[in-house]
């Protein structure tokens, strides 16, 4: 069987809480390359990226090298797509190639439904249209489990630019398979409808002080067309400011998936501060990584 990482979804809780226990192990053993380091000798991974990403694309490298196996990475710019060659024949063409799993990121929200069935080897999502971005929601899951010791029953606030995040879609996926409660807060023209029984629309400062985490998501200006954004006024209504930290739990801790804006949904002086764990999260993202794409090979020869 090919086992593609494309959604959460497709895990059970039992299955996702392995993964995440995984990435722990991987985290807390990161100085013992003799333990890791012969996991996935003489795998190839393609790391096939159609949109930008430095966290993403970088982890994934990283994570690759940790466990032994060597990266492609491939550029469309420098490449025949330039020629016209579609997304399907280059990932074809990698499969020939003899790559053993192709990290895949595309601005397509349907474009992996269409390739898993075609592509003999797994398909690994950094980051889907605006479905999901499981890979992040796995680093989030690690990042929160690490901190508080559980996720069942977190609150967590997202905050943002909901409707075109795939960030917050694992996010909420994760949190219905763990009975995490989410706030989805920001302008209303950027929420979706909440699905599910665990996540609900709120006011971002009636939650602040009740919440474990709150995550700040960037307005996703690429996935708009024509928006012209007031960045001082959306700091004022919804950015995550040095007052609205205070008001946080004192346990209570915040999040973002990177890039970020500075000024605009965070003020310049909450991204290092000691609630902060956003860089904790990129530190994270590697030992996430590790343990999908052990999984991924898991069967494979
Ligand atoms: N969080 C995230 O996906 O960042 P990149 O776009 O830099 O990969």
């Amino acid at each position: 069987m090919i086992r593609h990482f494309l959604s959460l979804s497709s895990f059970s809780h039992r299955d996702l809480q392995a993964l995440v226990d995984r990435a722990h192990f991987f985290s807390v053993n990161s100085q013992q390359p003799d333990q890791i380091h012969h996991l996935l000798t003489r795998k190839i991974f393609a790391n096939v990226f159609y949109e930008p990403s430095t966290r993403t694309r970088c982890s994934f490298e990283i994570a690759a090298k940790r466990l032994g196996a060597d990266v492609v990475n491939f550029v469309p710019e420098n490449s025949s797509v330039k020629k016209g060659e579609t997304v399907y024949d280059t990932l074809k063409t990698l499969e020939s190639l003899g790559v053993d799993g192709i990290v895949f990121r595309h601005s397509d929200d349907h474009v992996l439904d269409q390739l898993r069935d075609r592509i003999q080897l797994p398909l690994l999502n950094a980051g889907a249209g605006k479905n999901e971005h499981p890979s992040q929601g796995l680093l989030d899951l690690l990042t929160l489990h690490q901190e508080f010791g559980r996720l069942a029953g977190l609150k967590i606030a997202v905050c943002g630019d909901i409707k075109h995040s795939r960030v917050a879609g694992s996010l909420m996926v994760a949190a219905e398979m763990f009975g995490m409660e989410i706030y989805l807060c920001g302008p209303s023209g950027l929420l979706p409808e909440p699905k599910g029984p665990t996540v609900r629309t709120a006011d971002f400062d009636e939650v602040l002080p009740i919440v474990d985490a709150v995550m700040m998501l960037r307005i996703q200006l690429e996935r708009h067309q024509g928006l012209e954004l007031d960045a001082g006024a959306y700091h004022v209504h919804f950015g995550l400011t040095e007052a609205r930290v205070g008001r946080m739990r004192p346990d209570a801790i915040t999040l973002h998936p990177g890039p970020f804006n500075r000024g605009v949904e965070i003020a310049d002086a909450v991204v290092e501060h000691p609630k902060s764990r956003i860089f904790k999260q990129m530190s994270n993202g590697v030992f996430a990584r590790m343990a999908i794409l052990e999984w991924a090979m898991r069967g494979r020869q």
